[in-house]
């Protein structure tokens, strides 16, 4: 019950059974499908954007878009963020020593999009950097609003962290002006840990060529390599890859975003409401997302996170710290190869160890 890394099937695990040869043809052709399929998930036209695939996590994938953006130029970043993975993304900006600011609400408020307006509208800035589903609190943030906000009000080119909404939550690259979109193997799609992509419009990514100040985050060297030879330029995570081959094909057999969302959707209300019988409290008033819901600590002496986690982890139900700084939280994810009845068997679980604990049921705050 974590939001990646996460259960996957039996048979994307079995997938990594075999051993391939990063310059086969047979790897070759599995990119090849893996870059296409993605595009196709994103409702992306293949003439206009392109997917590039990039070793190691979600975080690498987000800092290579501020690298080749920022990097060698004086461009200026825009973050709004309402969350960790928003305030990480400033945290990046300023290791990397990029001109940028961030506007920061509160971690249970949606975005203040007049604000990010007179911003847009004073600032010259040439990127602007937002979160989909801020997944330290499961907050879904407003991007498609966003994005027509960043192209009325200015020239930047809009980047969307949809590290743990993509393959679940409807997007559209067609539709919605965004230029770059990054998620990883290992979140919605069902894969395993290993490398993360980059959805980029191919216009906007030739633009920034030459201006990376990194040789393993150049994304339009990766991006030419992979156009060129259908390669990675440097060692490609051949396992994860046929593993994550094989979550796609369970991922389209479910019925692609839409079969995912039900499911999750469906996971998530069990949770919900299996938590609210026994008395707890959600963090956001407004819990519509359906990705991963943060629940305050009840106020109970008997009750330590610690202690709860520990007794559930036994039981082989693995759930998620808190990662707000206002509230004492925990969070349940659902996403993965979980599906209604393992919720429920958490929520039993949870209630065992609730009563174990001496914590009253239900929950008092
Ligand atoms: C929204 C979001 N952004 C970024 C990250 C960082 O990804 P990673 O831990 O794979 O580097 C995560 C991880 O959960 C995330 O949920």
């Amino acid at each position: 019950f974590t939001p990646g890394p996460l259960n996957t099937s039996k048979t994307v695990k079995e997938a990594m059974l075999s051993d391939v040869g990063s310059r086969d043809v047979s790897f070759i052709n599995i990119t090849a499908n893996i870059r296409r399929s993605l595009l196709t998930i994103a409702d992306a036209d293949s003439t206009v954007f392109t997917a590039i695939l990039l070793q190691g996590s979600g975080t690498y994938a987000i800092e290579a878009v501020f690298a080749n953006a920022l990097g060698r130029q004086n461009g200026k970043a825009l973050i709004i963020s309402n969350g960790a993975y928003g305030d990480r993304m400033a945290a990046i900006c300023k290791q990397g020593a990029y001109n940028y600011r961030m506007i920061r609400v509160d971690e249970t408020e949606p975005f203040d999009l007049v604000a990010i307006e007179k911003e847009l509208r004073e600032g010259g800035y040439t990127l602007v950097a937002a979160v989909h589903c801020e997944t330290s609190t499961g907050q879904f943030n407003l991007i498609e609003e966003l994005a027509s906000l960043v192209s009325r009000a200015s020239d930047a080119k809009f980047f969307v962290d949809a590290m743990s909404s993509f393959g679940a939550v409807p997007i559209s690259l067609k539709d919605t002006r965004i230029d770059f979109l990054v998620s990883s193997a290992n979140k919605c799609l069902q894969g395993v840990p290993g490398f993360a992509f980059v959805l980029a419009k191919i216009s906007t990514l030739e633009s920034y060529k030459g201006r990376c100040t990194s040789w393993s985050l150049d994304l339009v060297a990766q991006y030419e390599a992979l156009e060129k030879s259908g390669q990675f330029r440097c060692t490609p995570p051949t396992h994860t890859m046929l593993a994550f081959q094989q979550a796609l094909t369970e991922h389209a057999e479910e019925g692609g975003v839409a079969g995912r969302q039900r499911r999750y959707t469906e996971n998530n209300r069990v949770i919900s409401e299996g938590m609210r019988r026994l008395g707890f409290r959600t963090l956001l008033h407004d819990q519509s997302p359906y990705i991963i819901t943060s629940f305050v600590y009840p106020k109970d002496d008997h009750f330590d996170f610690e202690d709860f986690y520990g007794r559930l982890s036994k039981c082989g139900q693995v759930i998620y710290p808190g990662k707000v700084s206002s509230a004492d939280c925990f969070r349940l994810g659902n996403i993965g190869d979980l599906w209604p009845a393992d919720c429920q068997k958490l929520v039993d679980h949870i209630k065992d160890a609730l009563h174990d604990m001496g914590v009253h049921v239900p929950i008092v705050y």
